[in-house]
């Protein structure tokens, strides 16, 4: 059944429901504002200069990849004002009424719109987060009729966003190739037609922060992650499974960039897929907004290139579709062994 209340109004209340409440191990160990600088803040300015700067530039977006899997660009080239835009519009979007945001609910399968709270197929638990979704690449696959038509430059603007972050994603991955020793363009031809997706995150201030998250830990199925967020915090990494947690200090105008299961998978393991969450908290509301850049559904998923002696990650090629679709089915069965376990 359709809802009919947004996640605003469970924030009123003065107790948390039960439908948010998490197992205690999975529950936050480390505070929405203790921030770490861990992970690294990378300039991109002089990118494309061939005196030395794009192979610095290249050497510390390699460092971490094979440390965290995450790091953080600035000097992007995306416009600042274009990014303030974004996030004005959707703080209005999710500033109106339950009644406005629940004609794009996208329960029923649609294809893109709005979600008061998300949980995983089978979960249980919810996530304490509210979000608004389109679909931007391939361009066959937007369905304007999905995208809200309030407030009205909506759609003039998040068209625009998402050519930029495509930009920025495509730079990136010739990057990544290059650092793989392969050409330039091998990561994005790996990705076929490259598809996006954006979301954009909602978290309200939450009654009792402590005994949920805003978004369940995971790692990204696709090939890179770009994710604006405000000054509130809330993303957390760790790189020890989970021993560690670290808050990633948020960054003006800067975009976090986590890899995902495709791009470890390409990279055969040697770039880690981030491992990541969302924490929220009893202060703030929190805005982020991820820009997932994934390879189409029929492109092949397997190492670009394995090194002599080394053992590849993966038994044998796969689709994406089929690789989302193991991924999926590992996460179900999860949820299905701790309701068991109960
Ligand atoms: C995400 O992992 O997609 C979003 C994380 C965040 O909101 O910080
Ligand atoms: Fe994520």
């Amino acid at each position: 059944m359709a809802p009919t209340k947004t996640l605003t109004y469970l924030a009123e209340q003065k107790t948390l429901e039960s439908s948010f409440v998490r197992d205690e191990d999975e529950r936050p160990k480390v505070a929405y504002n203790h921030f770490s600088d861990e992970i690294p803040v990378i300039s991109l300015a002089g990118i494309n200069d061939t005196d030395g700067r794009r192979a610095q530039i290249c050497k510390q977006i390699v460092e971490a990849c094979e440390d965290w899997g995450i790091f953080q660009v600035v000097d992007h080239g995306v416009d600042t004002k274009l990014i303030s835009e974004m996030t004005r519009l959707a703080k209005e979007f999710f500033a109106l009424p339950p009644e406005e945001k629940l004609r794009f609910d996208m329960s029923g399968g649609k294809k893109g719109g709005f979600i008061v709270s998300s949980h995983l197929q089978g979960e249980a638990v919810q996530d304490w987060r509210e979000i608004v979704t389109y679909f931007s690449y391939p361009i066959c696959n937007r369905d304007y009729s999905r995208w809200p038509d309030k407030p009205k430059e909506w759609t003039e603007v998040t068209k625009e966003y998402s050519e930029n972050l495509m930009g920025l994603a495509c730079k990136l991955l010739e990057i990544l190739s290059e650092a793989m020793g392969l050409e330039k363009e091998a990561l994005t031809k790996a990705c076929v037609d490259m598809d996006q997706k954006v979301v954009v995150n909602y978290y309200p201030k939450c009654p009792q922060p402590d005994l949920t998250l805003g978004l369940k830990r995971h790692t990204d199925p696709g090939t890179i992650t770009l994710l604006l967020q405000d000054q509130v915090g809330g993303l957390q990494a760790t790189r020890d499974n989970g021993k560690t947690w670290i808050t990633v200090q948020p960054v003006e105008g800067a975009f976090v960039v986590n890899l995902g299961d495709h791009g470890h998978f390409l990279s055969n393991g040697r770039f880690k897929n981030a491992d990541h969450q969302a924490v929220v908290n009893s202060n703030h509301s929190r805005l982020s907004i991820a820009t997932f850049q994934n390879p189409a559904p029929e492109a092949i998923v397997y190492p670009l290139k394995v090194e002599e002696g080394v053992k590849p990650v993966m038994e044998e090629p796969i689709t994406f579709a089929e690789m989302y679709r193991r991924k999926m089915s590992k996460d179900l069965e999860l949820a299905n062994l701790k309701k068991l376990a109960k």
